[in-house]
């Protein structure tokens, strides 16, 4: 496995000794029993700047800590990664920006995540890259290792060749990405963009899902497949929380803090500019100014988790999320009751999952939104089938959850309607909608996703093979 981040954070015990504890999130809980069975190796960034570090065990996975300086930090992860590819491939909804100096550390940092990968991987082993700080991994990884068989995650959106377009890069970027036998994304349409990117950037021969790239110098064009794998979340964890004595204390305690209001409407994002905060806010806002939601009947709770604070458009939204919320706050709250609870904090699975129990209605807004996994643990959390779900219809989890109060976030007065709907929707609606969510998450858990994945590959890697030995003449 490889991806930007090592799925470890650091923890500090009593005496001041440093350790490792496994970071939550489902990509490595889906990953770590198939690592541990197969000897696997994960190679990722652990999170601090100018530090080495050797490669370490932690919980049945051996680490492979990829350095990167203050410089590096700067210039490829919160530069190239977060402010040119990050605002391109969502909508272009902050403008891009593109730097000759953001790009040369990009494509060194990549270099040596390949670099680290061959050293630690094993002859014939599989590779699987994540995301798309290491869109060039694949690639430079190819040339390294031609015995490999590599696979690569994209887990944003992937733009139109109309946006696409704009990247100065963009011919090494889909090469880079070319390097992998599998390229898996989350929505048909990402696949398709990307299809299309490939034959009109690079001129590559594409049919159906497959690509062919000829490369100078190799007798044979490059053959790799692009293919739908819209992620999941870890529903089994999720639901045994959502049963916990505890957990359902914790959420009963919530409302009696806030109140015991008659509904509790739910956000939870990173800060990002891509979740439609203030959009959220400013229809919140409205049904208060407009008589519609009382103060003293409901109460939104916005946890919105600090992200990517060093990069400008994330310090600006911040500002302007800061001024929305102290401005209806301000305007709309009483000695007992509040409007919005905002919370700029993370919290752990636990506190997520009593939030969502005591959520009567969630809020999904994203402007652009990959996935949005949280709208999924919302469903798989609602283990009796009430609550009710919002959610935007530029989110990839608006492919597969069809029954939700689908919104254009963008269209204020239509998200005013949906919220004053999901408010007031009769019990039976609620449960009809939930229970064909819930059916659709508990059939697609994230195990299920990596297994896909991985048998996809295994299988173009068995059909390889097969290709090989028939080349041979027989008799040999
Ligand atoms: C998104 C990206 C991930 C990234 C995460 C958190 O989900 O797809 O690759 O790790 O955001 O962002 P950060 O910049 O803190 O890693």
């Amino acid at each position: 496995m490889v991806s930007n981040r090592l799925p470890v954070d650091r923890t500090t015990d009593d005496d001041g000794g440093h350790g490792w504890r496994r970071s939550p999130g489902g990509l490595v809980t889906a990953l770590a029993p198939v690592m541990a069975g197969h000897d696997g190796a994960w190679v990722g960034w652990h999170g601090a700047p100018d530090e080495t570090l050797e490669p370490f065990d932690n919980e049945n996975m051996h680490l492979v800590p990829v350095p990167l300086s203050s410089d590096e930090v700067e210039l490829y992860y919160e530069g190239f990664s977060n402010a040119s590819l990050w605002p391109l491939y969502h909508d272009v909804i902050a403008p891009p920006e593109f730097h000759r100096t953001w790009w040369d550390a990009y494509h060194q940092v990549n270099m040596r995540f390949a670099e680290a990968v061959a050293t630690a991987a094993s002859e014939g082993a599989t590779v699987w890259v994540q995301d798309y700080q290491l869109q060039l991994v694949p690639r430079y990884l190819r040339q390294l290792r031609p015995d490999l068989m590599i696979g690569f995650f994209n887990h944003i959106p992937f733009p139109p060749p109309e946006i696409f377009a704009q990247l100065p890069w963009r011919q090494s970027i889909l090469e880079g990405l070319l390097g992998a036998d599998l390229i898996g994304f989350q929505r048909p349409n990402d696949t398709s963009n990307f299809l299309r990117c490939s034959r009109r950037f690079l001129g590559a021969t594409v049919k159906a899902r497959h690509v062919n790239l000829e490369s100078p110098g190799e007798s044979q064009p490059r053959a790799s497949r692009a293919e739908p794998f819209p992620i999941s979340i870890d529903v089994g964890r999720i639901q045994e929380l959502a049963v916990r004595p505890d957990v359902i204390a914790r959420a009963k305690q919530i409302r009696e803090d806030l109140g015991n209001p008659k509904t509790i409407l739910l956000g939870v994002d990173r800060l990002d500019y891509t979740k439609g905060i203030p959009h959220r806010l400013k229809a919140y806002g409205e049904l208060l100014h407009d008589g519609l939601i009382k103060v003293e009947d409901a109460s939104l709770i916005q946890v919105a988790s600090p992200s990517r604070e060093r990069v400008e458009s994330y310090r600006l939204l911040r500002e302007e999320v800061d001024g929305m919320v102290g401005r209806i706050n301000g305007q709309y709250d009483t000695m007992q009751n509040t409007a919005i609870r905002y919370l700029h904090h993370s919290y752990p699975v636990e506190e997520m999952v009593a939030l969502y129990l005591a959520a009567d209605v969630m809020l999904v807004t994203a402007l652009r939104d990959g996935m949005n996994l949280v709208a999924k643990e919302y469903v798989a959390a609602r283990v009796n089938n009430t609550g009710a779900l919002v959610l935007s219809e530029f989110t990839g989890a608006a492919d597969q959850l069809k029954a939700a109060l689908l919104v254009n976030p963008h269209d204020i007065d239509g998200l005013k309607e949906t919220i004053t709907k999901a408010i007031g929707l009769r019990p039976a609606e609620a449960s009809r909608r939930m229970r064909a969510m819930r059916r659709q998450v508990l059939d697609h858990d994230v195990q299920r996703w990596s297994r896909d994945f991985l048998s996809t590959l295994a299988g173009m890697a068995a059909e390889r093979s097969h290709g090989r030995d028939a080349e041979q003449p027989s008799g040999l």
